[in-house]
């Protein structure tokens, strides 16, 4: 099957950034957020982003508003009738993630492939939420999509050789470098990314170093375009606590026991650069 038209699921950090991604490739992309708030905002960020691009040189007014003028939001999963593949990019939640599946089975037409863009939850949950488990894979993106060069594929037991192929072609078109995983906690990157960060809140939590040099330590020691708390305020707090509860809930491993401290920033409201607070002050 060719991939012509992209549906995303969820307009946020990482959805926008997979719309961007595909309308700059050259796909007609249809993005349903759950309602005009949040579209708008997606849509803007996208806008921002695009913006940046030209200004950094990495992509010419004409083919802005070219991918721009390919991009369609929506707030009703219907319009995503014409997908050849739908990227859910939901909230890292899985009954949530299941429903969606649930929902895209019925509005997609049968041979559409189905995509998670999930960071660490059971891709196979999903697929079980539909009648076509065989075209359900998960496909991770990294933040921030338009820039990262990495895509994680999920493979599950059900995946069928015919969908894995086309979606390896289809994140190879976009110009990713691929890598696959087993359908396992967290898959290859935040296995390992989960507990280092965990463990520099630990670090921080009692009073081992300064975050600034926690940061530094990693930055120039190991030469990480970011340190750890850094990335956290990054990727945000909630969205990593989300992941690391629910891969202890699955391997009930410490690793991914999330520091007292994490949970009750999240809880305050400091969830990182999206909220202006986290390890660091991005108010200004
Ligand atoms: N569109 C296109 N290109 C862009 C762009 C945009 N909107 N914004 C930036 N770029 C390009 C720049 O032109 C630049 O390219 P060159 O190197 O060719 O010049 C490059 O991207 C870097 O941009 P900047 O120089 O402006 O910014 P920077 O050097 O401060 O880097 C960063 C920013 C890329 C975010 C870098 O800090 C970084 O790599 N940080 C780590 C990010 C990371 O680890 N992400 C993964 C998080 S984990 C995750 O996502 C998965 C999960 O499940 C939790």
């Amino acid at each position: 099957m060719e991939i012509k038209t992209v549906g995303v699921v969820g307009c946020g950090l990482m959805g926008s950034g997979i719309v961007e991604l595909a309308a700059k490739y050259g796909y007609t992309v249809v993005v349903r957020e759950i309602n005009d708030d949040f579209l708008a905002k997606g849509l803007k960020r996208i806008q921002g982003s695009m913006a940046r691009g030209v200004e950094k040189g990495k992509l010419s007014a004409a083919d802005r508003d070219a991918a721009w003028a390919r991009i369609k939001g929506t707030t009703q999963m219907a319009d995503l009738a014409g997908a050849d593949i739908a990227i859910e990019a939901a909230i890292e939640n899985l009954e949530l993630k299941k429903s969606i599946f649930k929902e895209l089975d019925a509005v997609t037409r049968p041979d559409a492939i189905l995509a998670s863009n999930t960071s660490s939850l059971a891709v196979t949950e999903m697929a079980s939420m539909t009648k076509r488990p065989g075209q359900v894979l998960g496909l991770h993106f990294f933040n921030p999509v338009p820039v990262m060069p990495l895509l994680e594929m999920v493979r599950t037991f059900l995946t069928s050789e015919e969908t894995y192929q086309t979606a390896r072609k289809f994140g190879e078109g976009l110009g990713k470098t691929v890598i696959v995983s087993k359908d396992a906690p967290g898959f290859i990157v935040n296995a390992l990314l989960i507990p280092y960060i965990l463990d520099a809140v630990r670090m921080y939590e009692n009073d081992f170093a300064s975050k600034e040099d926690i940061d530094t330590g990693i930055r120039l020691g190991l030469n990480h375009p970011m340190g750890p708390l850094t990335l956290l305020d990054f990727v945000g707090l909630d969205t990593t606590l989300f992941i690391a509860d629910e891969m202890f809930k699955e391997t009930k491993d410490a690793r991914f026991a999330a520091p007292t401290l994490l949970r009750r920033m999240v809880t305050a409201g400091y969830l990182g650069r999206k909220s202006g607070k986290g390890f660091y002050d991005y108010s200004k």
